[in-house]
């Protein structure tokens, strides 16, 4: 999808200049390569601590790299506590819409009130310091407020994104220890009510460690509620113990600060670490300098908190610049595909972040949805997820930014924390590049030995530098850890990211997709081996493969190849039946295009899928190297 031979670039103009914060990059850059520490303790400043870090960096233990040890902190003192002293206390902290057209907003003031409540909720429910809390939430306020919450009082929180099955759910509950899930009763989805807390009640039987479910109302949907396990949520607030003052609990730097689950090539999702520290001053930073955040913007990333986008970008990084962030609960098309535009115009929104998928499923609609809506107010526009196509990237400059607003397209991981490459509004974009990368990180372009390839030529996405919004590891797992990310450049102590990408001769940096077993579907980010596992679990499946092939909005979809088991049949109700059961087991986002009944799998004498192979035969490209292949 990238090309590198889009060779325009665009040029910020004067006015994004004049106004821009940081102005130049390259010495920037420079000076933060040279003077990490430095750099990263000048940013670190912005922040307010309780107590401050005795060294930057502790890189004795590499890659278990501590960033500001010594330090303690909250990233809820910086995210709401610091506003309540100044004139942030007043301004909106968030803006947000329903589905059905209901708007509600919080000032920090306000935000401070009901996270209080929420924290004093959750410590009458005998969750303390380091308890893992689930939150399976539709998009509303109180998703947001159940994070903060939990950090508040020195809770891990491990969001579960809502398009996720019973069992995908019951899986991170029990892999995370879990014995507390804050849910809603449904959220609102393309005029529909789409349920919550019963999937949460299907979860809960299989998870041996949950004892109580605070449930949020919001669609009215009948649920089931058990005594003494299920709380309504405004039940519990209108209690004494939701009183609307509650002390922040004074972290060290590494204390966890939630967990969030994510695919890998093998295996079962794995829980990344971030913590307290380390993660607040680089997503404060990274958002505060790439998104040129001024005092009154509006600030709308059209993320999923249950996601790290939103995690990062959101909730946190925007809440500790004191911006007014805006959320919105359903789908970009209902009832008609402007609603997002008739939002940019309802509340003068100045900065957009979204995902490719999202630009390219609004822009098949045309140009005459957003051209009615006045979306002048826009100054910054974001991109994220997956490798942007030029196309959708034109699209959003012209039609949505008026030719006016730079896009960032940043790329970035859930490990990473924030993002790695990212142009800042001032750098001239090539459509589909990010650029170059952020402050204080050497990324390189390398072959397997570990050189540098050429300009122009593909190879593995490395990062050579470390980083405080890096992951502290995988949850309860660092051998995994080491494993997957720091053992192919053992020798070089670089961390491999899973993608494989370009450089051109300007130093830019061209994406071109995940190396691994990763499939990214509308950005979302699935492993073929958790599709494949909930395959075999079908009673008529012997075998399966899920490959991820182009597909004209999402990015990618799936696509699986099954060996049937003697006794069954190919047929169109049979590929039906399969496709639902992967819904069922796995949850609708994973819900496959097509699944493709075979004999037999490409397989590597050692007995591995070839992927790489499927994927060339159902796009009947060359096969490529097939001297591995079993006979
Ligand atoms: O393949 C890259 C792709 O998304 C992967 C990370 O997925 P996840 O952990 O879910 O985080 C997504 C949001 C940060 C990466 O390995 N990716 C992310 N951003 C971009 C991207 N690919 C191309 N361009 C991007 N801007």
């Amino acid at each position: 999808m990238t090309n590198p031979t889009e060779n325009k670039i665009y040029l910020p103009s004067q006015e994004v200049i004049d106004q821009a914060n940081i102005k130049e990059y390259e010495e920037l850059y420079k000076f933060s390569i040279e003077n990490r520490e430095q750099f990263w303790a000048n940013q670190a400043d912005y922040l307010s601590w309780y107590k401050k870090w005795d060294k930057v960096l502790d890189d004795s233990n590499p890659p278990f790299y501590k960033w500001f040890p010594g330090a303690q902190t909250n990233i809820v003192h910086n995210a709401i506590d610091r506003h309540q002293h100044t004139e942030v206390r007043n301004k909106l902290a968030l803006i947000w819409e329903g589905e059905p057209g209901d708007v509600r907003s919080f000032s920090y003031h306000a935000l401070n009130r009901e996270v209080c409540q929420f924290a004093n909720i959750l410590k009458s429910m005998g969750v303390k310091r380091a308890d893992v809390v689930t939150i399976y939430m539709p998009q509303i306020p109180e998703q947001i407020f159940a994070m903060l919450a939990c950090a508040k009082i020195g809770a891990i929180h491990s969001v579960v994104y809502g398009g996720f099955s019973h069992e995908a759910l019951a899986d991170r509950i029990n892999d995370a220890n879990s014995r507390v899930v804050i849910t809603a009763d449904g959220g609102y989805r393309r005029g529909k009510v789409v349920e919550m807390k019963s999937v949460v009640n299907k979860a809960m039987e299989l998870s041996p460690t949950m004892e109580i479910c605070i449930t949020v109302k919001r669609t009215n949907v009948d649920v089931y509620m058990e005594n003494g396990r299920d709380y309504w949520y405004h039940d519990l607030v209108a209690l004494p113990i939701a009183a609307s003052k509650c002390d922040t609990e004074v972290m060290e730097a590494d204390d966890t600060l939630f967990l969030l689950y994510t695919s890998g090539s093998t295996g079962r999702p794995k829980a990344m670490i971030h913590t307290h520290a380390g993660y607040s001053v680089y997503t404060s930073t990274t958002h505060r300098m790439v998104f040129d955040i001024k005092p009154d913007d509006r600030y709308w990333c059209a993320a999923d908190p249950g996601w790290i986008t939103g995690h990062s970008y959101i909730v946190y990084g925007p809440l500790m610049n004191g911006a007014t962030i805006i959320m919105y609960e359903g789908a970009p098309t209902y009832p008609y595909p402007d609603r997002w535009w008739k939002m940019v115009e309802r509340y003068g929104i100045n900065i957009l972040y979204t995902s490719p998928t999202a630009i390219r499923g609004l822009m098949r609609f045309g140009d005459s949805w957003p051209n009615r809506n006045d979306l002048s107010s826009l100054r910054l526009l974001g991109s994220v997820g997956e490798p942007i196509n030029p196309e959708a990237w034109r699209w959003y400059h012209e039609v949505i930014g008026n030719s006016k607003c730079p896009i960032m397209d940043t790329w970035w991981q859930t490990e990473t924390g924030g993002f790695m490459i990212t142009p800042l509004p001032v750098t001239p974009l090539k459509p589909g590049s990010g650029t170059k990368a952020f402050f204080g990180n050497e990324i390189a372009v390398v072959d397997d030995d570990g050189k540098e390839v050429g300009a122009n030529e593909e190879g593995t996405l490395v990062i050579k530098s470390p980083w405080p919004g890096m992951t502290a590891g995988i949850f309860k797992d660092p051998e995994r850890y080491l494993d997957i990310y720091w053992s192919k450049y053992k020798k070089q102590g670089w961390y491999l990211t899973g993608d494989s990408a370009k450089r051109d001769e300007d130093g830019y940096f061209w994406i071109i997709g995940r190396t691994d077993d990763v499939i990214k579907v509308s950005g979302y980010r699935l492993g073929s081996a958790e599709i494949e596992s909930v395959m075999i679990s079908h009673p008529a499946i012997a075998e399966s493969a899920a490959v991820a092939l182009p597909h004209p909005i999402k990015g990618n979809c799936i696509h699986i190849f099954a060996i049937l088991r003697n006794g069954y049949e190919a047929s169109l109700e049979m590929e039906h039946d399969l496709i639902n059961h992967v819904v069922t087991h796995m949850g609708p986002i994973a819900k496959p295009e097509a699944i493709t009944i075979v004999d037999q799998l490409p397989k590597t004498r050692s007995g591995k899928i070839m992927r790489r192979v499927l994927k060339a035969r159902a796009l009947g490209l060359p096969e490529g190297d097939l001297s591995t292949l079993e006979e």
